[in-house]
C-alpha cells in the first residue's frame, strides 16, 4: 500500500499564524504537525509516501523530510495549485498511485490511542473497496458525518450536514483500493466549491464496497483547525510524553523499531539534535531495544 499526506489548504482559520507558514508545519508541542500523520502511515507499514502541498509550502516540506531515505522511506512531493478539495489528491497522485491501494491522511489530523498501530496495520491489508473510520464528536456539523446501523454497517455519508444524522465524524484517514483514482475523476465540486472526499466515500457506499470501523473511547483524534484545538493537541502530547517518557509520533523511533533503519543510522539522525530532549530520547531508544519490557511498551503498544 502507498500513502498520501495532504498538507495543502490556506489555513485561514489560524491566521495570522499561517499567513506565511503552512499550517501543517506549525508545532504540536515539540514537533512539526506533519510528523503526526507521517507517523500514522509509518505505523501502517507504508513506506512509499506522497506529500501534496501548496506551491508556496512544498519546498519547506522537502527541506524538512527530504527523500525520506534517512527514515527508510521513499517520499515524493507534488503541488496542489489551488485548494480544490481532498478528492483532488487522487488526481494529482494518479501516477504515484498506479495500480496500488492507497491510504490518504490529512496533514492536520492527529491520532493517539492504545492499539492504533495494530488497527492501522490491519487496515493497510485492504486490497478491495474502501475503509473509513468513525469517531464520536460533540459538533458533527464540522465534519464528514457517517450514519451506521446497529451492526455498524454504513448507511449514509454527508459532508458538514446542517442536521447530522449521527454524532460520528469521519476522521481524515482513509484507505482505498486503486479504483479511487477513476472515482475521483467523476467527482463534481460541492456547494463550497470543493471536490469532497465524502463524494468518493459515498460512491464506494453505493457500490456496496465500503467498510467501516468505529474508533471508540480509547482513541484520541484531534483535528487542529482552530487555535484552541491546536493548543489542546500540544497539551495532550506534552502530558502523555512527560508522564510515560515515551514519545508520540517520533518518526525516527518508529523507523528504528520497525527495522527501516539501523541503530547507527538512528544515532546519526540524533546527532544534530543532541541539544534537545528529543535527540537524547533517540539515543535512549537505541539503548532500549533489547530491554524487553520497555520495547514491548513502546513498540507493541503501537501508538508511538
Ligand atoms: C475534511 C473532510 C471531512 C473530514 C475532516 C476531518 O474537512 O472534508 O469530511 O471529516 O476533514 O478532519 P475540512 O478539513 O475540509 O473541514
Amino acid at each position: 500500500m502507498k500513502g498520501i499526506i495532504l498538507a495543502g489548504g490556506s489555513g485561514t482559520r489560524l491566521y495570522p499564524l499561517t499567513k506565511s507558514v503552512s499550517k501543517q508545519m506549525l508545532p504540536v508541542y515539540d514537533k512539526p504537525m506533519i510528523y503526526y500523520p507521517l507517523s500514522a502511515l509509518m505505523l501502517a507499514g507504508i513506506r512509499e509516501i506522497l506529500i501534496i502541498s501548496t506551491p508556496r509550502d512544498l519546498d519547506r516540506f522537502e527541506e524538512l523530510l527530504g527523500n525520506g531515505h534517512r527514515l527508510g522511506l521513499d517520499i515524493h512531493y507534488q503541488v496542489q495549485d489551488e485548494p480544490n478539495g481532498l478528492a483532488e489528491a487522487f488526481l494529482i497522485g494518479e501516477e504515484f498511485i498506479g495500480d496500488s491501494p492507497v491510504a490518504l491522511i490529512l496533514g492536520d489530523n492527529i491520532f493517539y490511542g492504545s492499539n492504533f498501530g495494530n488497527l492501522l496495520a490491519d487496515a493497510s491489508n485492504l486490497t478491495t473497496g474502501a475503509l473509513v473510520f468513525g469517531c464520536y464528536v460533540k459538533n458533527p456539523k464540522a465534519y464528514g458525518v457517517i450514519e451506521v446501523d446497529d451492526d455498524l454497517n454504513p448507511i449514509s455519508i454527508e459532508e458538514k450536514p446542517l442536521h447530522p444524522k449521527s454524532t460520528l465524524a469521519i476522521p481524515g484517514l482513509y484507505f482505498f483500493d486503486h479504483q479511487v483514482v477513476e472515482i475521483a475523476k467523476t467527482v463534481k465540486p460541492s456547494e463550497r466549491g470543493e471536490k469532497e472526499i465524502t463524494s468518493i466515500i459515498n460512491e464506494y457506499l453505493h457500490r456496496g464496497e465500503l467498510k467501516f470501523e468505529l474508533l471508540g473511547r480509547g482513541l484520541a483524534w484531534f483535528d487542529t483547525g482552530t487555535h484552541e484545538s491546536l493548543l489542546e493537541a500540544s497539551q495532550f502530547v506534552e502530558t502523555i510524553q512527560k508522564r510515560q517518557g515515551l514519545y508520540i509520533a517520533c518518526i525516527e523511533e518508529i523507523a528504528f523499531r520497525r527495522g527501516y533503519i539501523t541503530k547507527d543510522q538512528l544515532l546519526e539522525v540524533a546527532e544534530p539534535l543532541m541539544k534537545t530532549d528529543y535527540g537524547k530520547y533517540l539515543v535512549d531508544v537505541t539503548k532500549s531495544r533489547n530491554e524487553k519490557i520497555r520495547d514491548k511498551g513502546a513498540f507493541m503498544s503501537d501508538s508511538i
